[in-house]
């Protein structure tokens, strides 16, 4: 059943339990509220990344803004040789900003596509490897590109392309896959990714994609190879010139690894300060979104590979059926109010109260496991934003927040920065309570 034709029922006894804890929490977290805050109108900002070298090479809609990350990074004599880690780094914001400022930048991310979107960006250059790449793009430039390499084994990434278009990107992959160099090679790959959505019928859209309503790929070209080639020599040709001008750039170092576990120890040591977004606790299916990147790079070969993804990933989704881990960590307020009451209703999923508990498990476990790997006072900023299901707003900033606090954190602020409105009609029946509704960052101190 739809969420918003059930019963509103945030007027229940188990609704005003949730708010008395809410109310509890506030009175010893400081909530920064977004009036006093000028700077940001949210700290994901993907149109600021595309105007900034290096960090426009993908555009990664739940990317951080790149001024926002700069803001909030110790200086280089302030950190004094700490690293910056980032446990969920997605296209890798929070590292390349940390090596545009001479720190050592960390980033792990599950996704194969994300973690090779965010090495690629870190590529440095010598002037002879620079003159190689050119000497490529110019060859690719003129060349008829007669192979053609193979199709995805994906029937729906298939049907996201009119016939031809996929064929003229099968023959752009073909070319590259036979560059025998290690720096160019990957830069063209990131180049063809970029591509794919301006050459598909289909856009992301929310949680998925959507046919486009008038598809015309990105050039005056009529012919989709001509056009390809245009789009892509003019990536490459961007690629090259960052490359070149920005070159007091220390290369951070990316992982494809989960942060949750035993994974963490391994590399994560002497951490200067922490800026992250964990994905939010709000059912988005990142292996559905990047979909057609993810098969046509050839990150995902069989259904076994997006099942490991998804299984590897936090808790913030319904895609996975995950055994019993970290149990210890999670957070009293949603385990006792939240979970029982969204069990009681009939969502359109019955894994939703087993997911919200499981992500603050997870992050728990992110939480103990990181505090022996921080220096005394490494500050962390974990940029989340509350969810809302069944007629209740589920508060992560506060919860994660307590959740450091009974880790031993200190809880500095939630800083506010934008209220968010859920697509729920029950949404406008919340009252004083729509205060919850909003992205923040939680910042935590390692005392
Ligand atoms: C909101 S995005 C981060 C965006 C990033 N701040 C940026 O500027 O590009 C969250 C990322 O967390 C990753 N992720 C999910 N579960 C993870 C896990 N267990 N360990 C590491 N990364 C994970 C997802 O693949 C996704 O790329």
């Amino acid at each position: 059943m739809a969420e918003d034709q059930q019963k509103f029922r945030s007027d229940t006894s188990e609704a005003a339990e949730l708010y008395r804890r809410y109310s509890r929490l506030e009175q010893g977290i400081f909530v920064r509220e977004q009036s006093t805050l000028t700077t940001y109108s949210s700290p994901v900002n993907f149109i600021e990344a595309m105007q900034r070298p290096r960090h426009r090479w993908f555009p990664y809609k739940e990317g951080f803004s790149p001024s926002f990350v700069n803001d909030f990074l110790p200086t280089a004599s302030s950190a004094k040789g700490g690293v910056v880690f980032d446990p969920f780094s997605g296209s890798g914001t929070t590292s390349i900003v940390a090596g545009e400022r001479g720190l050592d930048g960390l980033g792990f991310d599950v996704s194969p596509l994300t973690n090779f979107v965010a090495t690629v960006k870190a590529t440095t250059m010598n002037a002879k490897e620079l003159r190689s790449f050119r000497k490529h793009i110019a060859e690719f430039s003129g060349s008829p590109l007669i192979a053609v390499a193979a199709q995805p084994d994906n029937e729906t990434v298939k049907r996201y392309f009119e016939d031809d278009v996929l064929n003229s990107l099968l023959r752009a992959k073909a070319f590259f896959k036979e560059i025998d160099c290690s720096k160019t090679a990957p830069l063209f790959k990131l180049a063809f990714l970029t591509a794919i959505e301006p050459f598909s019928t289909h856009r992301k859209a929310g949680n998925g994609v959507k046919r486009k309503t008038n598809y015309a790929w990105p050039s005056a070209h009529k012919d989709s190879v001509l056009a390809l080639k245009e789009f892509l020599v003019k990536q490459l040709e961007m690629f090259a010139s960052d490359i070149e001008q920005t070159t007091d750039f220390r290369s951070p170092i990316f992982r494809q690894r989960s942060c949750l576990g035993e994974a963490l120890s391994d590399e994560v040591e002497d951490v200067s300060a922490v800026l992250t977004s964990p994905p939010y606790a709000n059912c988005f299916d990142y292996s559905k979104i990047y979909m057609s990147e993810l098969w046509l790079g050839d990150f995902f070969a069989s259904k076994s590979d997006q099942n490991d993804f998804r299984q590897a990933s936090l808790r913030s989704h319904v895609h996975a059926t995950w055994k019993e881990r970290y149990q210890k960590a999670g957070s009293p307020v949603v385990d006792e109010v939240i979970r029982p009451y969204i069990e009681g209703q009939s969502l359109w999923s019955p894994k939703i109260g087993s997911m919200l508990s499981g992500y603050f498990a997870d992050l728990g476990n992110l939480l103990n496991n990181l505090k022996p790997r921080l220096r005394q006072n490494a500050r962390m900023g974990f940029v989340v934003g509350n969810s809302f299901y069944g007629g209740i707003p589920v508060a992560t900033d506060l919860l994660l927040a307590d959740l450091g606090r009974s880790q031993g954190y200190l809880v500095e602020e939630v800083r506010v920065y934008r209220g968010v409105i859920p697509s729920s009609q029950q949404y406008r029946k919340l009252g004083d309570n729509r205060k919850y509704m909003r992205e923040s960052m939680v910042i935590l101190r390692r005392p």
